[in-house]
């Protein structure tokens, strides 16, 4: 059984500074230190689905996106490779910049600041030609393959109404980070995504897309139980996400918490993994590698709870290391770290 993961987003030489101070307009302050990464939240779903598949697996990975005419990029495209991820759908676009991200991490909490220049990102925007060429052999598969995007790109909502219209049998997985209103919230996107994750500020932004709620009712659910409101939540945006597949999934994360899930005739909550606050060093990535952890178990056919908890014990790992595509872990991490709790 061979399929596919396509990740179609953004790549970018994250440069982080660690401190305990941030300083307010106008003010300088010495950090602890400085170090270069590989991160764009495209290339770290890549990334995440390359190394999390599992050695005899025969799915096949491959990043979508834009690159600048430096080392920079072709760094980035080198890390893909060396990670099981195909780079040849990567282009490199003269006259512009690799993607940059100026990112500040608090050394206490592992929390980030994110600062993103889109450089070559933002000219991520594929002619109908090039999806073509791109998804020229989705043609014939007879499994289906997953494809993931996210906002760091021009204009995602054209590229996945594309995929929804000219090859209906890929399953359209959309993560609507970094946040932007205006997008969650185009009809497109509810009636072509078949898998949408999404965080609790993004899901309680999505309670517009509901009849049935408002927002401070739902709120009030949450407050006085959160599992039972994100899942009440949960299970409402799935009744409007891609009303005619009959095949559809909201995950919402919850950070420290957990996450909720609802499909068509489920819905569940799984708790994280306990990581000591001492050892959260970088928060950075880590909502990526849950995405790319969480398709590569459901394009290998592994049940929803078991996928989540798969990619909940990956993300547990990815905040106790520096940076985000690198501090993603290897598979055998990730299942060392499921057998012992
Ligand atoms: O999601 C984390 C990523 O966001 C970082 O790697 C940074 O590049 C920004 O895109
Ligand atoms: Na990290």
């Amino acid at each position: 059984m061979s399929n596919s993961i396509t990740i179609i987003g953004s790549l970018n030489y994250d440069m982080v500074t660690y401190t305990y101070v941030l300083p307010e307009a106008g003010q300088t302050v010495l950090s602890n230190h400085f170090e270069c990464h590989y991160g764009g939240k495209g290339l770290n779903q890549a990334i995440s689905a390359g190394k999390l598949l599992a050695p005899d697996s025969h799915t096949t990975v491959r990043m979508v996106g834009k690159i600048g005419d430096d080392s920079f990029g072709k760094e980035l495209k080198q890390y893909l490779e060396d990670n099981r991820v195909s780079s040849n759908h990567v282009l490199t676009e003269k006259g512009v910049c690799t993607g940059i991200a100026t990112i500040i991490v608090e050394q206490e909490s592992g929390e980030n600041r994110i600062l993103c220049t889109p450089g070559a990102n933002g000219k991520l925007i594929l002619t109908d030609n090039e999806l073509e060429t791109v998804f020229e052999d989705e043609k014939e598969r007879d499994y289906p393959g997953f494809v993931i995007l996210q906002n760091e790109q021009p204009d995602p909502v054209t590229c996945i109404s594309w995929i929804k219209s000219h090859r209906p049998n890929l399953i359209i997985t959309y993560n609507p980070s970094p946040f932007n209103e205006e997008i969650l919230l185009d009809k497109r996107i509810w009636s072509c995504v078949n898998v949408l994750v999404v965080n609790e500020g993004e899901a309680l932004t999505c309670v517009k897309q509901l009849n049935s709620f408002s927002v401070s009712e739902i709120k009030d659910k949450i407050n006085s139980n959160f599992v039972h409101g994100y899942t009440v939540l949960a299970k409402e945006l799935n009744r409007v996400l891609n009303p005619e597949s009959g095949s559809s999934l909201v995950v919402i994360t919850l950070g420290s918490r957990g996450s909720v899930y609802a499909t068509d005739i489920d819905s569940q909550y799984i708790p994280s993994l306990q990581v000591e606050p001492s050892k959260i060093v970088d928060t950075t990535g880590a909502g990526d590698t849950f995405l790319g952890a969480l398709v590569v178990k459901l394009a290998q056919k592994e049940p929803i709870e078991k996928a989540i908890k798969f990619a909940t014990a990956a993300s547990s790992l990815t905040v106790q290391k520096r940076g985000a595509a690198e501090s993603i872990p290897q598979y055998e991490d990730v299942m060392s770290m499921l057998e012992s709790h």
